[in-house]
């Protein structure tokens, strides 16, 4: 762990794969902690980069592509454009957003595996890999999944279990399956180059398991340890695919880089991209790089990347790697092939100008330590009941009384009471409790303090009661106004990393300028007679409405799931002819439908059959409104004995067709037939 404070940072945020829109749990898990962190670094004067773009090679794009009938070149376009505007709508701060189908990136990419394959430090080996003889390829990675022998998830990828993390190889898995064909693999042999992470892990032991004890988190540590103790095996990083950085050598024909191989070296071409200063950003130890990343990733960021690094011998090593774990939506997993998420793009469009929000609502239920849920209706809490309720209240009546009694500019402070006194004291630590957090990666804890300081700033005008005292004691008023107004200008210097949207606002309405981490905390920030803007609304309320029709869209997408995930059940026993033709159906129509008293199924319908007028019950009253019915036609099974269902006589059955999430529809037909036509 750096102790000192370092010379420079280099931030980095997991490169997003470019075959999907991004959602929350992205910016809950990754880009909104970075910035965050990278926002404070920078308000407190540290020379920083923050550095990100999008993984545009591996089997995640080409599935994505043959998805979409589109090339993996068109795909990649198509999301990484995307994914870069959800991040600036979200005032993702990074210094540059790149891409992995760079030359750039190829050229490092490249030369990064040379050196190393010209250092010897792969091993080169021939051996059985699986292959799909219909599809007529390797089947690398997401291209073939079977059971973990881990943890028994039934869908772990060839290269990676989600469920537990484990990294593997596609040999490991049980009972392996194309995701091409469909069809089990066969074996066949292949040329691939290896980096052996058995030779890393005395190292490894000694620089994550002895040296980061204390500093990394232990989700982080915890999986580290528990992999190196487990004992690591050389990992291949060249795959047999057409699409991604092409292996350099000789005899690599039809052979690319492993996208996690070139994936985060991505992160060395970006900053490169950036400035042509870059090699002080990653070979210089007075440098700390921070790795912000989901926990799928940490063992590609903390077993593989560093050994990376390690064999190539001239770059540092990340300090930290503050992995987050996965965040939930309404109870359930975030699924992109579901739909199951809240996507940032579509967020906007329902929710425009409340970007800070959502990053308040994800930062304060951040999955720091353990998977989180996000639901709509904490969302909607955190809004009315916090940023509105106690930032945006206590902004408010400063701003607002301070026009009304002042005109706006800060009134001189008086004689200090030992209330006064206690606060400024408060306000004096603020900055050194919340900096004390973002520095140990506590993004939540952070973001509570910067509440509380807005809470001990409305709590101070409650207790002072300065809009009954200007009554009786101006000049005390005077005081509470001023102590008001620091508190005020602290919080839009320290809630800017948080809500940048809402301190730009906050810093226009009290015609402040810019102000450092070093600036707040001060008793004196605005100075007295600085006058102050006009006032305006921080935060609105949010209205049940809103959140309900994001609700409902969930509900919408779980049924239209089930729908499609529905099984159709296989077809009953064969009958005869003469045994289908004894079933007499008739088109009838509804002549008249009431509810079957005391019950919540039934109803009771007139039905004319052509025959004649019967009384039918049937159980379909959950999804049919009586007087909705009525002139309906429907068909009926008209020879079927009369039974008695409460106390009813039905003389028949209506035919109904029943959906996949068992809701009943009316078998009809479809033009107008006169009732009693038969059905055969
Ligand atoms: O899990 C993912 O989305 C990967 N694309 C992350 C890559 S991070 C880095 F190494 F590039
Ligand atoms: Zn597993």
């Amino acid at each position: 762990m750096t102790t000192n404070t370092p010379k420079r940072y280099t931030v980095t945020a997991a490169l997003p794969y470019a075959n999907g829109p991004v959602h929350i749990g992205h910016l809950a898990g990754v880009y909104l902690p970075a910035d965050i962190y990278v926002r404070y670094l920078r308000l407190q004067n540290r020379d920083v980069k923050f550095i990100c773009g999008s993984d545009e090679h591996g089997v995640p794009i080409t599935i994505r592509a043959k998805k979409e009938g589109i090339t993996p070149q068109q795909a990649v376009d198509k999301y990484h454009e995307l994914i870069k505007q959800s991040f600036a709508d979200f005032n993702i701060s990074f210094d540059i957003y790149d891409r992995t189908s760079s030359k750039i990136h190829h050229e490092t990419a490249s030369d990064f595996f040379l050196k190393l394959y010209n250092d010897g430090k792969f091993i080169e080996q021939t051996t059985q890999q699986y292959y799909d003889e219909k599809a007529q390829q390797f089947l690398a990675d997401r291209y073939i999944v079977g059971t973990c022998p881990k943890c028994g998830n039934e869908n772990a990828y060839g290269d990676q279990c989600e469920s537990c993390g484990t990294s593997l190889n596609a040999t490991d898995l049980i009972n392996p399956k194309s995701t091409l064909s469909g069809e089990p693999p066969v074996l066949r042999e292949t040329k691939h180059w290896y980096l052996p992470l058995n030779e890393y892990e005395a190292w490894l032991r000694e620089w994550i398991v002895d040296g980061h004890k204390g500093d990394w988190k232990p989700n982080v540590y915890g999986q580290c340890k528990s992999w190196i103790d487990q004992g690591l095996q050389p990992r291949a990083v060249t795959r047999d695919l057409d699409w991604g950085v092409p292996v350099p050598v000789e005899g690599a024909e039809g052979k690319v880089l492993y996208v996690w191989f070139d994936a985060p070296i991505g992160y060395i071409s970006a900053t490169k991209a950036l400035t042509p200063d870059w090699e002080k950003y990653w070979k210089d130890e007075n440098t700390k790089l921070v790795h912000f990343i989901g926990k799928d990733n940490i063992v590609f960021h903390c077993i593989i990347f560093p050994s990376m690094l390690k064999a190539h011998g001239d770059y540092i090593l990340p300090d930290n790697v503050p992995a987050n774990e996965f965040l939930n939506l309404e109870g359930d997993k975030i699924s992109t092939s579901r739909n199951w998420a809240v996507w940032l793009h579509e967020y906007l469009e329902d929710f425009k100008g409340k970007g800070d929000v959502l990053r308040y609502a994800l930062c304060a239920n951040a999955p720091e330590t353990k998977d989180n849920d996000f639901t709509w209706k904490d969302y909607q809490a955190r809004n009315n009941n916090e940023l509105l309720a106690i930032l945006g209240n206590f902004i408010n009546r400063a701003v607002v009384l301070t026009q009304k009694y002042y005109n706006g500019a800060v009134p001189t402070r008086g004689e200090l009471q030992q209330y006064d006194k206690e606060v400024l004291e408060v306000l004096a630590g603020m900055p050194m409790v919340i900096a004390a957090h973002l520095e140990r990666y506590k993004f939540r804890d952070a973001l509570s303090e910067l509440m509380n300081l807005a809470r001990l700033g409305n709590k101070y005008l409650a207790d002072t009661e300065p809009w009954k005292l200007i009554k009786t004691d101006e000049e005390r008023v005077k005081t509470i106004m001023n102590i008001a107004l620091q508190i005020s200008g602290s919080l839009a210097i320290l809630m800017e990393p948080f809500l940048p949207d809402s301190a730009n606002k906050l810093r226009a309405m009290l015609n402040m300028e810019a102000g450092m981490w070093a600036n707040a905390g001060s008793d004196d920030l605005l100075k007295e007679g600085h006058v102050i803007g006009t006032p305006a609304l921080l935060f609105e309320k949010i209205e049940d409405a809103s959140v309900e029709a994001q609700v409902q869209k969930l509900l919408d997408t779980k049924k239209a799931n089930e729908m499609a995930n529905a099984v159709v059940e296989p077809a009953k026993e064969n009958i005869t002819f003469d045994e289908f033709s004894k079933m007499d159906i008739r088109i009838g129509t509804i002549l008249a439908a009431e509810k079957v008293a005391k019950t919540k199924k039934l109803l009771k319908l007139t039905i004319d059959t052509g025959i004649d007028q019967r009384t039918v019950v049937s159980g379909i009253a959950e999804f049919f409104n009586p007087d909705e019915i009525v002139g309906q036609q429907v068909s009926i099974l008209v020879n079927l004995a009369p039974r008695d269902i409460k106390g009813i006589t039905s003389q028949g059955m209506i035919l109904m067709a029943e959906n996949a999430d068992g809701s009943l529809a009316f078998v009809q037909p479809s033009k107008e037939v006169k009732p009693g036509g038969t059905v055969s």
